[in-house]
């Protein structure tokens, strides 16, 4: 077990000494320390020098990585090893952003060309699309990883994208959500991308099926492919559906899903920011993932990023960690965050199968600022559960009107100020203990070349922790289960029978009828 490791050891004990340590002290004691503990790649920098750490901490959580072969780990993913071992699968996110020219191998066949066709094919249709107004909406159709990071991508690059058509994301099963984004769309005019690497995902099929009924009734004809494509890995059951295989974007099985929107997933973002943005998207990307495969681990950003976390996990006991973008563009980030770091990390068992006896993913929970400070900041700054937190900052608006954004910088270095400081008063209403760790994140400005980057640097981040704690961060068997119980329950109650009575003392019925049906 990774607890038994001197070095974890040697890091329990060294924790202890911070019992009674401030962060404010550390920097008392410390006139260089900003500079001790920040670090930078190209246009991203982390402040981390308001954690509850020093010097020595750094030492042995780097000691820690080391002892868990983190650089072979490393190298074994972005050389193609099949390190998702429960799915027995390499991990290859990254070579769909690399501009390496070597080849990567999976199953000693090397994945490149395959990829640069994929892409070719992505980049002629994304560009004939721009050039025709034959479709001017948009609308998504994928949940999970086939949904989240387009999302956040598109929201978050609002300022490039093509306003003359509109773009919509579908994911919930809930009616509403497609019913919603069908509201003000010109049937004749619509394109549905239907987005699931599996291509059977329930949520995902009733949404597309649904799509379909609706746009052979409005167009009154039943052929309707024209307006569909897929990105899936899985072609045949897109074929099925009544999509042509000209309109299938391959995806492949050594993307997961979470890390998918570097992929033919990613398609929505290239037809709403054009092709030559989604480019700088992945090239942002792979100028992380040379930082992170290259650069020594004391100045890696996603090192030095997931062992603080561990830091801050195991050894001061946080259970969770909030992620705030100071930039109203970045709403939709936590969610995906929340995907990707607990999806990977939430894990009880260990790479050999047996259970761990210390903490691995934290609860990710995040908003953008200023609304977070409105709404869940007050437990932050005196609840009894305290948590680290995240603060994004973007030195360059793309809204640069009057004082807005100086006071929303003002506003976030005023939390990380609050947190370290606290305050002492004699109302103990109005007693901040303080001493609540942060970093800071600070982006040049929010462009495809500079998000690209943040989100490669959490992708490693998530990995860094996964091989610290020893798990497989590359699967999600947890999410099976719900998945098999809510097509049993139809089955069980069957459908009809559901959809007949629909009123309360209907469901409290079934409610029922699930709890003793044990
Ligand atoms: O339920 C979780 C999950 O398997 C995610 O990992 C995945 O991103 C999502 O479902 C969607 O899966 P698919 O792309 O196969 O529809």
């Amino acid at each position: 077990m990774r607890s038994d490791l001197p070095e974890w050891r040697r890091l329990e004990a060294h924790a202890r000494d911070f019992q009674n340590t401030k962060i404010k002290d550390l920097f008392n004691n410390d006139p260089v320390r900003f500079d001790h503990f920040t670090a930078a790649c190209g246009p991203i920098l982390i402040d981390f020098s308001k954690q509850l750490m020093n010097e020595t901490t750094r030492d042995n959580l780097l000691k820690l990585a080391e002892a868990c072969d983190l650089e072979n780990w490393r190298e074994r993913m972005f050389t193609g090893d099949a390190i998702n071992v429960t799915e027995e699968r390499a991990v290859l996110h990254t070579a769909l952003r690399t501009k390496n020219k070597t080849p990567v191998l999976v199953d000693d066949k090397d994945i490149i060309p395959s990829i640069k066709a994929a892409q070719e094919k992505m980049e002629t249709f994304c560009r004939d699309f721009d050039k025709s107004d034959r479709f001017n909406h948009v609308v998504n159709i994928g949940i999970g990883g086939s949904d989240l990071g387009a999302n956040v991508v598109c929201e978050a690059l609002t300022p490039y994208i093509n306003r003359k058509k509109t773009y919509h994301f579908v994911s919930n099963i809930d009616a509403t959500d497609l019913m919603e984004a069908l509201r003000d769309v010109d049937p004749e005019k619509t394109l549905f991308i239907i987005t699931s690497k599996t291509f059977t995902t329930q949520e995902t099929l009733t949404n597309a099926c649904t799509a379909r009924d609706w746009l052979r009734e409005k167009l009154g004809r039943n052929d309707v492919s024209e307006h569909f494509i897929a990105a899936t890995q899985n072609v045949e059951k897109a074929v099925d559906f009544g999509i042509s295989e000209e309109n299938i974007f391959p995806i492949w099985d050594w993307v997961g899903g979470r890390y998918s929107l570097w992929s033919a997933v990613g398609i929505s973002i290239a037809l709403a920011i054009g092709y030559d943005n989604y480019t700088a998207l992945l090239d942002g990307a792979y100028t992380m993932d040379k930082h992170f495969r290259e650069a020594p681990l004391a100045e890696n950003l996603p090192v030095i990023l997931g062992l603080i976390g561990v830091w801050n996990r195991n050894f001061l006991h946080y259970d969770a960690l909030s992620i705030v973008p100071y930039n109203q563009y970045m709403t939709f980030l936590p969610f995906y965050m929340q995907q990707l770091d607990m999806e990977s990390n939430g894990k009880s068992v260990d790479r050999q199968g047996r259970r761990v006896n210390y903490n691995t993913g934290p609860i990710i929970l995040g908003d953008v600022g200023t609304n977070a400070q409105h709404a869940y900041f007050q437990l932050l700054h005196q609840g009894t559960s305290p948590m680290p937190c995240d603060i994004i900052m973007c030195a360059k608006s793309h809204n640069d009107i009057g004082d807005h954004h100086v006071k929303l910088l003002a506003n976030a270095l005023a939390q990380t100020k609050a947190m370290m400081e606290g305050q002492d008063h004699e109302d103990p209403n109005k007693v901040f203990d303080g001493n609540r760790p942060t970093n800071t994140l600070v982006l040049d400005e929010l462009t495809p070349h500079t998000l690209g980057m943040l989100l490669s640097l959490y992708e490693h981040k998530i990995f860094v922790q996964g091989v610290i704690w020893n798990i497989n961060s590359f699967d999600q068997c947890g999410v099976e289960l719900g998945k098999v119980l809510a097509k049993d329950i139809i089955r069980d109650l069957g459908l009809d029978d559901m959809q007949t009575d629909s009123s309360t003392k209907g469901l409290l019925k079934h409610i029922k009828s699930v709890n003793t049906n044990i």
